[in-house]
């Protein structure tokens, strides 16, 4: 498996891309487009996703540095968090732990700016655990969950399908998935035999469709800084699923309209 994750320089634009202020990541200084501004906070937009209401047990596939565990932490009564980078988890872990993180934003050729990163006021971290662990080989003592979230991580699976294989046993009935992927499938982390055979929309619902009913679809920008000047603006594909009983055939949402 790729191990870009594991870098300070990917560490730093994940501290920044899920804790900086929005000054830190677009300074005022400069006249940004609108669209990038909208492009902020995508953590917080994935976890809102969620049908409205108070759940269990949450989880959160590829969480990186932490941010969407923590934001799925105000309305679950406690949150798993996994990723396979040490590096990230070891910053997610110091974050619930109440550190500040210090880090270094760079700015162009040698130039950095040293920033912080804090835990997001109003969560407690006692409800909150962050493991390392492989998305394609959980843990079978994981157990279930009502609300499992994954955002930007299949496509960086070497074997996506295992994953999607595992959500039927992952989540209880009733419970919820938050699937977000820009759908940038890449050789580097996917061999191309395990890529979506057409378009990745279609090949989500056909796997998952028997045990998943679709609730809603919608697309999700979001913004990485790796420079003063340099940014990746992506959008991403979020779909939100129901798991139904076992057994239940799951539905579209223009099935759902039919009815
Ligand atoms: C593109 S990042 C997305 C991170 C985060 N969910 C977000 O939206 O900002 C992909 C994340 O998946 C993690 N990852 C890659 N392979 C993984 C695996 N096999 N199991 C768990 N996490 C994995 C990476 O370490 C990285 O944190």
């Amino acid at each position: 498996m790729s191990a870009i994750y594991e870098t300070d320089k990917l560490l730093a634009e994940y501290l920044l891309f899920h804790y900086g202020a929005a000054e830190e990541i677009l300074p005022p200084e400069r006249a940004w487009p609108a669209g990038m501004r909208e492009a902020l906070d995508f953590p917080l937009r994935t976890v809102a996703c969620f049908s409205p209401g108070h759940a269990g047990r949450g989880l959160d596939l590829g969480c990186a540095v932490g941010r969407s565990t923590f934001e799925m932490a105000r309305t679950c009564d406690s949150v798993t968090g996994i990723d396979f980078s040490h590096a990230f988890i070891r910053a997610a872990e110091a974050l619930r732990l109440g550190e500040a993180l210090t880090y270094e934003r760079l700015d162009e050729a040698s130039l950095r700016t040293p920033l912080s990163a804090c835990a997001p006021a109003g969560i407690t971290g006692e409800r909150i655990r962050f493991l390392q662990g492989d998305a394609m080989h959980l843990p079978d003592g994981l157990g279930s969950f009502d609300r499992a979230h994954a955002a930007n991580l299949l496509c960086r699976l070497p074997e996506p399908k295992r994953l999607l294989d595992r959500l039927p046993s992952l989540i209880r009935p009733g419970g919820e998935l938050v699937l977000a992927t820009p759908c940038t499938w890449l050789e580097e982390f996917t061999p191309r035999d395990h890529w979506p055979p057409r378009g990745t929309f279609d090949w989500l619902k056909s796997v998952l469709m028997p045990h998943f009913t679709l609730l809603r679809t919608s697309e999700e920008p979001f913004l990485i800084r790796e420079t003063a000047r340099k940014f990746q603006w992506t959008l991403s594909l979020v779909t939100v699923w129901r798991r139904e009983r076992c057994g239940d055939a799951g539905t579209t949402l223009e099935d759902a309209a039919e009815h």
